[in-house]
């Protein structure tokens, strides 16, 4: 018998990013007021890849809002590795930039590990360098990738139980995929990891109380994969005929699912949400603003609930 159809939440990640920010934004009003400077994001772009320029605006766009700085460095696609590495390496002498984001992909010829590693610790915001990947892996405070921090808010939002639950991790990249499943199993889920050669990917997406896609197969999970009542977390963007499409087939997971994120102000805005937030915690954790003292962690609480 097919299971009844139940009610299914579509996350609203755009609502919940508006919510965070405006406490962020309260926050960086607070330390401008006690006489410090705003936070300061650096974005490095090298290429000219339409998308990720567009990525790099929006992250810009997002700083200004919660009345943060940004500054843009741009190199051409010709640059080489050691090229971006002296970029990297001046922006982390400069005390005025507290976060650096290198936008990723990166062009042939410069690895994205040299590059993470080039990033001083207290100032990556992406969470790549491997001391911060080691520091997520002890359990001990460090700068953690955005878009797993994102989804933690989003289940902690909808009130998802976490404790004792089967997450089920799909994909198994440094930025989101073993992020994610350590943040869930130090919030005591059971965590199976998967990836392309897992066997019956789809009868052990079938045991999964929470479902987080991050593989980039467009469409990958479908109905009959999804548990029902489960939370489904859709982070793959891919592009299908000139339209952008996630790796779950939202409108079957609907009817299905406690909760869905869809792939458009689903996970994305909760990513650059995040961004901020790892921005504003670097420039508190260093000490940085200009006025010793004026700087405390008393607003995290509410810029974190
Ligand atoms: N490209 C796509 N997503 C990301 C991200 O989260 N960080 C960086 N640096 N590049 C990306």
């Amino acid at each position: 018998m097919p299971p009844e159809p139940r009610q299914t939440v579509v996350v609203d990640g755009l609502a919940l990013a508006t919510e965070i920010r405006q406490r962020l934004a309260d926050a960086v009003a607070r330390q401008v007021a006690a006489g410090c400077r705003p936070p300061c994001l650096a974005v490095v772009l090298v290429g000219n890849d339409p998308a990720s320029a567009s990525y790099i605006k929006g992250k810009q766009r997002a700083c200004g809002r919660v009345g943060m700085d940004s500054v843009e460095h741009r190199l051409p696609d010709s640059a080489s590795e050691t090229e971006v590495i002296e970029v990297v390496d001046r922006l982390n002498r400069d005390a005025g930039v507290d976060g650096i984001l290198v936008q990723l992909p990166l062009p042939k010829g410069v690895r994205p590990t040299a590059v993470a590693e080039a990033v001083d610790p207290t100032k990556d915001v992406d969470g790549l360098h491997p001391m911060n990947a080691g520091y997520l892996l002890l359990g001990q405070p460090g700068l953690v990738p955005c878009t797993p921090l994102g989804i933690m808010k989003i289940l902690e939002h909808h009130a998802i139980p976490l404790e004792g639950a089967h997450a089920v991790v799909i994909g198994r990249s440094a930025i989101v995929g073993k992020p994610i499943a350590l943040l869930l199993q130090r919030a005591n889920a059971t965590v199976t990891m998967c990836h392309s050669r897992t066997r019956d990917l789809a009868g052990v997406c079938r045991e999964a109380d929470i479902l987080v896609a991050a593989v980039g197969v467009p469409r990958l999970v479908k109905a009959d994969w999804i548990q029902p009542g489960a939370a489904v977390i859709d982070v793959g963007v891919s592009e299908v005929n000139g339209a952008l499409v996630g790796d779950v087939d939202t409108e079957s997971a609907v009817g299905i699912a406690s909760i869905v994120t869809p792939h458009r102000r689903g996970v994305g805005p909760m990513t650059i949400t995040m961004l901020l937030q790892n921005t504003l915690d670097a420039y508190r954790r260093r000490g940085a603003g200009g006025r010793s003292g004026a700087l405390t962690s008393d607003d995290d609480a509410s810029a974190r609930s």
